[in-house]
């Protein structure tokens, strides 16, 4: 596995089972608690929630999910993968094609939208929500598209183990999960860590693009990824903010955003 300098990534390391996700086998709810122990423990941007499915989400999951779930090797804890499981295009899309991966695609409505307004690009939904990921391959079922496939996982180890350097055409990060208490801010998922570990997976000339509805994880995002040294602003200059990306989808966290008065913010970067 190749080393990613500048930044250290002992918060994104193998053996420490994130808070808010558990061991494999545990059940359902998350408890920190049970994570002590022998582990550190580093923090996470999502809460690990309950898996039940409908009776209908359950038989289409039953029916589908072998096909469009990667089944990913677990280091321990049950979002974690294992060191030296790497996507293979082939093996799992069938196809070589630029890849775009997005994080947090909770139902699954932008990947979706987007999957079938480009049926030559092979989409990687990541989540750890269990009901959204079910709700994704719903829809992935109802448009009979080939090029979509999910991966339950944290993102950042996603990033970091299954993914190689340089093999990412597009991350995307839609309205991620804010974190607004100051206590919890250590959560949010964009952080240097993470910036580093994104830039290290964008080809030259891959575009990271995110959106949020809060303003001050906006600015936060923007003061991140302006410190890179190889990922570039096109809309520097300004406040900094893009345009609103055209391929995002509505969802319904934007619609609520929207619904409560607030302004979407869309950042868009490129790795140099
Ligand atoms: C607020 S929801 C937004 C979902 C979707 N992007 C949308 O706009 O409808 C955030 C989602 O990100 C997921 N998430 C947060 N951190 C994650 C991580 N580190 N790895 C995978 N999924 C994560 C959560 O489980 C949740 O489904």
């Amino acid at each position: 596995m190749e080393s990613i300098p500048a930044v250290d990534l002992r918060s994104a390391a193998d053996t420490e089972p994130p808070v808010g996700s558990k061991p494999a086998g545990e059940g359902d709810l998350a408890v920190a608690s049970i994570l002590a122990g022998p582990f550190q423990r580093r923090s996470v941007s999502f809460v690990h929630r309950d898996h039940r499915l409908g009776p209908t989400m359950q038989r289409t999951w039953d029916e589908h999910r072998k096909r469009l779930m990667i089944d990913v090797p677990r280091a321990r804890a049950t979002t974690s993968v294992a060191a030296g499981f790497l996507l293979d295009a082939m093996r799992d899309f069938g196809r070589e094609a630029p890849l775009v991966v997005e994080i947090g695609s909770g139902t699954g409505d932008a990947v979706v939208f987007a999957a079938q307004a480009h049926p030559g690009t092979n989409f990687l939904a990541v989540d750890v929500y269990r009901p959204g990921l079910a709700a994704t391959v719903a829809k992935i079922v109802q448009h009979d598209l080939t090029n979509v496939r999910l991966v339950d996982a944290d993102a950042v180890q996603v990033l970091k183990h299954m993914l190689t350097s340089a093999s990412v055409a597009e991350i995307w990060v839609f309205f991620a999960d804010p974190w607004h208490k100051a206590r919890h801010h250590k959560r949010r998922l964009v952080n240097p860590v993470f910036a580093e570990l994104a830039a290290s997976r964008l080809a030259q000339g891959g575009t990271l693009r995110l959106a949020t509805d809060w303003l001050d994880y906006a600015e936060q995002m923007r003061e991140v990824l302006d410190a890179h040294g190889s990922l570039t602003n096109p809309y520097a200059g300004g406040p900094g903010f893009a345009p609103r990306f055209k391929g995002r989808a509505m969802t319904r966290f934007e619609e609520k955003g929207l619904a409560s008065g607030r302004a979407i913010y869309d950042l868009e970067v490129r790795r140099d």
